[in-house]
């Protein structure tokens, strides 16, 4: 039970205790329903889901799978009605079919993928009373496949690096892959990083480039042999078809005719996300993570600035500000001697891990900063530019979001096992651990507040793991109190202020299953770590969004433990019985006394 005084502002629930139940676990008082699961129609004319005969053109009227980000945008004001956009990050084709031969893939089953990766958007619907979201058939509804035609825009758009036989003006793609996190820009449109695209082409050791290693284009035969039935995922056929995913795509969800965007001015890598921030003069402020070992975080400061309200005009507007501006790299240094940063986690002198930072310019329209580099390689080639100029390299930064009132900007860098391996980069202050399990949560405070400014000040707000071990900090706070948490992934702000944080520990790092946990950042409680929910076996949680009366997360690849397949299933969630485990959507609301409550008091 709660002490007085002792519980922050919109989290009073009793913290769920770390399991490895097949199901999603909520705090009592809570109610939790699937909204919809991968294979749901979501138009009228699309079959009801049949997992021993799935079809291309079914699964293109479907639910995708592995849902990860998901935006719920109200339209009305009571948020009763919403779009809910999801991206479906990747496919898990050993789950998807029984008896399942990856070296030989069936031509239908490979179309089943292209069709169940994108994006989806859905109506969504809930009484006054309940939180239970209710899909529905509406005018919006609309799937973004591998087929999905994108405009290329912005600075890269029309480089020879993006043209290929099929569109050589380089600027118009079909698809987007591996659509990981995202965000809601302030216009009402969604974000959505296109991250592990490296998968899906094969052939790159015939080409020998670097510029190809460097973002883990490796190898002959790729995984999912996509390849065999389309040349533009052979390099040997199509070397510019990679260059043309890895960005930061916009999409437009209240106008299903629109042409999603990709915006070439964020520049090109494994873009977990994107999240944009508004500057006092109107100029936008776009920060976006590279996920991967040793990566680097980014940011964007636009030239133009935006126009209010939400009509059309406005919003076609404000989807070009992403077009031109400057992209930068973040460098940071810490405030301790190295020396005092032994791997172990344990605390420096002055008993913080911080210290200051600078933003480096990488390119700006077609301007380059990086000696050796044309603007147009910036942005195609960012990776390599963000070397040159000395970036920080960071444990897998994932989200990024800026607080709603402080603009105090959260970074979530998930973990990083390689970290001072032989031939690796050693700790650092903003990186402190070796064979960093759990990762760490990281707060950089612009100078003067202003998301404009070059130069900033970072501290590590949390360094997660078990709280009974040396190595974790949770800002100070009773570690006595805390609930555990390993690899921190998704960010989101509830309307007090406390941030929320889902996890994805690849069901090895933590040794129980992956969540949702919150606390506050400011005031007397901040630290004070609560878990709210978890999902079920092999599953991670992926999407948080923090309403009201509703809280919403994905719950991505149910059942993905070693050695499991549609075989062998490791999780019968969401179905139960002997079914299949189907990634879904879950909504979470408080009901007590036949009334909704608002969530955590
Ligand atoms: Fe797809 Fe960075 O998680
Ligand atoms: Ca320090
Ligand atoms: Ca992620
Ligand atoms: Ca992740």
């Amino acid at each position: 039970t709660a002490r007085a005084g002792t519980v922050p502002r919109g989290l009073d629930f009793t913290p769920v205790r770390p399991n490895t139940l097949d199901q999603v676990t909520v705090p009592d008082g809570y109610r939790q329903a699937v909204v919809i699961r991968w294979g749901d129609p979501l138009f009228p004319d699309a079959p009801a889901f049949d997992f021993d005969h799935q079809s291309a053109a079914a699964q293109a009227r479907q639910f995708g799978y592995n849902c990860d980000f998901a935006a719920l945008l109200p339209l009305d004001p009571l948020g009763l009605a919403n779009l809910l956009v999801t991206n479906h990050e990747y496919t898990t084709e050993e789950f998807m079919f029984r008896g399942y031969d990856a070296e030989n893939p069936t031509e239908e089953q490979v179309r089943v993928s292209w069709a169940a990766h994108g994006m989806s958007v859905l109506l969504v619907t809930r009484t006054p009373s309940s939180g239970r979201l209710t899909p529905r058939f509406s005018r919006h509804n609309r799937r973004i496949t591998l087929h999905t035609p994108f405009e290329v825009r912005g600075p890269a758009a029309g480089s020879k690096y993006l043209k290929t036989s099929a569109d050589p003006t380089g600027t118009r793609v079909l698809g987007t892959v591996n659509n990981c996190a995202g965000g809601v820009t302030p216009w009402g449109t969604v974000l959505s990083g296109e991250e592990n695209f490296n998968q899906y082409f094969a052939n790159a050791d015939a080409l020998a480039d670097p510029r190809l290693s460097r973002y883990g284009v490796t190898g002959t035969a790729s995984e999912r042999k996509w390849e065999r039935f389309d040349e533009r995922f052979d390099l040997t056929k199509e070397p510019n078809e990679v260059n043309r995913f890895g960005w930061v795509v916009e999409l437009d969800p209240h106008d299903p005719t629109s042409t999603p965007v990709k915006h070439t001015a964020l520049g090109r890598f494994k873009h977990e996300c994107a999240n944009v921030r508004v500057a006092d003069d109107g100029r936008v402020v776009a920060y976006s993570g590279d996920d991967e070992r040793f990566e680097y975080i980014y940011k964007f400061i636009s030239k133009g600035k935006v126009r209010k309200g939400d009509s059309k005009a406005a919003r076609r507007h404000n989807m070009t500000l992403l077009d031109d501006g400057t992209l930068y790299v973040a460098k940071f240094t810490g405030d301790s001697p190295p020396e005092e940063i032994d791997g172990t986690g344990k605390l420096p002198a002055d008993g913080r891990f911080g210290g200051s930072g600078e933003w480096i310019p990488l390119a700006s329209g077609t301007k380059s900063f990086v000696p050796g580099f044309t603007a147009e390689e910036v942005y195609v080639f960012t990776r390599l530019a963000a070397d040159a100029a000395g970036a920080t390299k960071m444990d897998r930064p994932e989200d990024i979001q800026t607080h709603p009132r402080t603009g105090v900007v959260y970074c979530a860098l998930s973990n990083n096992v390689d970290r001072g391996l032989a031939g690796k980069e050693g700790p650092t202050e903003a990186n402190p651990r070796v064979d960093n399990r759990h990762g760490q949560v990281l707060e950089l405070t612009e100078r003067g507040g202003d998301p404009r400014a070059l130069t900033f000040a970072w501290g590590l707000l949390l360094v997660c793991g078990d709280p009974e071990s040396p190595d974790t900090y949770f800002a100070g706070f009773d570690k006595s109190r805390v609930s555990p948490i390993s690899s921190p992934d998704n960010l989101a702000f509830d309307r007090h202020g406390n941030l929320w944080i889902s996890t994805d520990s690849e069901g090895k790092l933590a040794g129980y299953n992956d969540g949702l946990l919150a606390l506050p950042v400011e005031g007397p409680e901040r630290g004070h770590l609560k878990a709210f929910l978890t999902v079920p076996r092999g599953a991670e949680t992926c999407g948080p969004v923090i309403g009201e009366k509703v809280v919403t997360v994905c719950v991505q690849h149910p059942g993905e433990v070693d050695g499991a397949s549609a075989d062998n299933p490791a999780s019968h969630w969401p179905d139960g019985g002997d079914s299949q485990p189907r990634p879904a959507v879950v909504a979470v609301w408080r009901e007590e006394g036949g009334k909704l409550r608002d969530i955590g008091g």
